[in-house]
């Protein structure tokens, strides 16, 4: 009705400037009142040679014309003004395209496993919006049974297909490996596809065998602006290597960390990070390239209490021992928290610090016997003491959660400390305090 009513408007200004167009093209036309009725010698002459009557007529007119353009001006002006009036949908689209929301695919690392259809069954389930989280689906291997999977998406998806089939060329020791340099082949081509074909400036990654949660894409959007901005942070993920039920706190779903150990398995990486990586990634092993402290260079992720993702890849690359030990048993968050309506304030790098170093550092030193046997009294949190990259390791396997470090760095750890529930409490397994740096060498 509106748009009707406004185009009339419009239609109307148009037929109005048409009309005095054409009259003041006539009034040129016509002789104008001063000048010489009859058509002389001279007047065929005016065309060359203009006299000074009829340079008066051409001001003449043109102050007409003036006075005409210049009402006309103050009408379309006017017009202009009521616009808002008969069009208030167009004030809003320009309100929209002021703030746009920012645009967060998610990539799917997929090969020769049909179960990618768990996965991609579990993304669209809780997409919010197919415009803000496009999926893309990058294939390696050439599976086709896999391939019909992705295919049956239709266009929910987009289907990208690794080009390179081939094997890589290995010395023989690392024959054995030739899984792991096909991943990491792929991942380069995959990430370059996202960032450099499709210009996107962010990117979820998100391999075959993850299953995500219902608050997985809010997490992920309410992080985006301090990613952004934070320069010690270069991550974040939806996983808690210690995440496992027992070892979290269920009241605390909307709980994120700061972690320096990179714990990949769904986890958002920008542009800039790509483009800085891309020239050097490795062949082979890249998750744990991207734990040595020349690529981390000190970052920080940003990882939740409970995780958001949940791996049913029990057979895969790396076979099934770890998963059974440990993967398999790590919670998924059942509850939707409305991350992006959180004040997130606290996970800024020097308000997280010095609120950690002091929770940390203030809570009561505590026994591994005291812990293991449940004999702490009161609340918590407490303090269990590692000064050795062996007493951790004893402490950290007698307690239940992961005892390996890379480039010496524990799974969850943030400033040398590891943060999770035991019967209930909440533990600190931390280094003596004035801890300053990892040494590379514990693994
Ligand atoms: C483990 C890690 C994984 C990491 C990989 C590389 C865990 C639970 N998993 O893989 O995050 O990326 O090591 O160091 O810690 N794939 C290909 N091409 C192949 C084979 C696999 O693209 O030739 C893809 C799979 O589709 C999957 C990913 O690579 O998305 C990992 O493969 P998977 O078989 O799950 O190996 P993991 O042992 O879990
Ligand atoms: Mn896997």
């Amino acid at each position: 009705m509106l748009r009707k009513r406004g185009s009339l408007i419009l239609c109307g200004a148009f037929l109005f400037i048409t009309w005095n167009a054409i009259v003041v093209l006539l009034l040129r036309g016509r002789p104008v009142p001063g000048l010489s009725g009859v058509p002389t010698q001279e007047q065929g002459e005016v065309a060359h040679r203009p006299s000074i009557d009829v340079m008066g007529d051409v001001l003449r007119m043109a102050d007409v014309f003036e006075a005409e353009l210049e009402l006309q001006k103050k009408i379309l002006i006017q017009i202009k003004s009521q616009q808002s009036l008969w069009e208030p949908s167009m004030r809003n689209k320009q309100k929209v395209v002021a703030a746009p929301e920012p645009v967060i695919p998610i990539l799917v690392i997929a090969c020769n496993r049909v179960t990618v259809r768990r996965c991609l069954d579990k993304l669209l389930q809780h997409r919010p919006s197919a415009e803000l989280y496009p999926i893309i689906v990058s294939q390696d291997c050439g599976h086709a049974e896999t391939a019909e999977v992705i295919r049956s998406y239709g266009d929910k998806v987009t289907h990208l297909k690794q080009p390179d089939l081939s094997n890589v060329a290995l010395r023989p020791e690392h024959k054995k490996f030739q899984g792991y340099y096909k991943i990491s082949r792929h991942y380069r081509w995959a990430l370059n596809q996202v960032f450099k074909t499709l210009s996107h400036s962010s990117v979820v990654i998100v391999e075959d065998d993850l299953e995500v949660a219902p608050d997985f894409f809010e997490y992920f959007r309410s992080m985006l602006p301090l990613l952004k901005s934070d320069p010690s942070l270069w991550c974040v993920s939806a996983w808690n290597d210690n995440g496992r039920d027992g070892y979290v706190d269920p009241g605390k779903a909307a709980v994120l960390h700061r972690t320096d150990f990179f714990p990949g398995l769904g986890w958002m990486l920008l542009r800039e990070v790509w483009e800085e990586l891309e020239p050097k990634w490795p062949a082979s092993f890249w998750d744990d390239w991207m734990r040595q402290p020349e690529q981390r260079r000190n970052r920080a992720c940003i990882r939740p209490e409970i995780s958001r993702t949940l791996t049913f890849g029990r057979q895969g690359v790396s076979l099934g021992q770890f998963y059974d030990k440990y993967l398999r048993y790590i919670k998924l968050n059942a509850e939707f928290v409305p991350f992006t309506k959180l004040d997130l304030s606290y996970l800024k790098e020097e308000t997280y610090k010095i609120h950690f170093e002091n929770e940390v550092y203030t809570a009561p030193v505590v026994t591994y016997e005291d812990v293991k046997q449940g004999q702490l009294k009161g609340a918590g949190p407490f303090r269990l003491q590692y000064s050795s990259k062996d007493s951790f390791k004893v402490m950290a396997k007698n307690l239940g959660i992961m005892d390996d470090l890379k480039s010496g760095v524990p799974r969850t750890g943030y400033r040398g400390v590891v943060s999770f529930i035991s019967r209930g409490r909440r533990i600190y397994l931390a280094p003596p305090p004035g801890w300053t740096q990892y040494d590379p060498t514990w693994s």
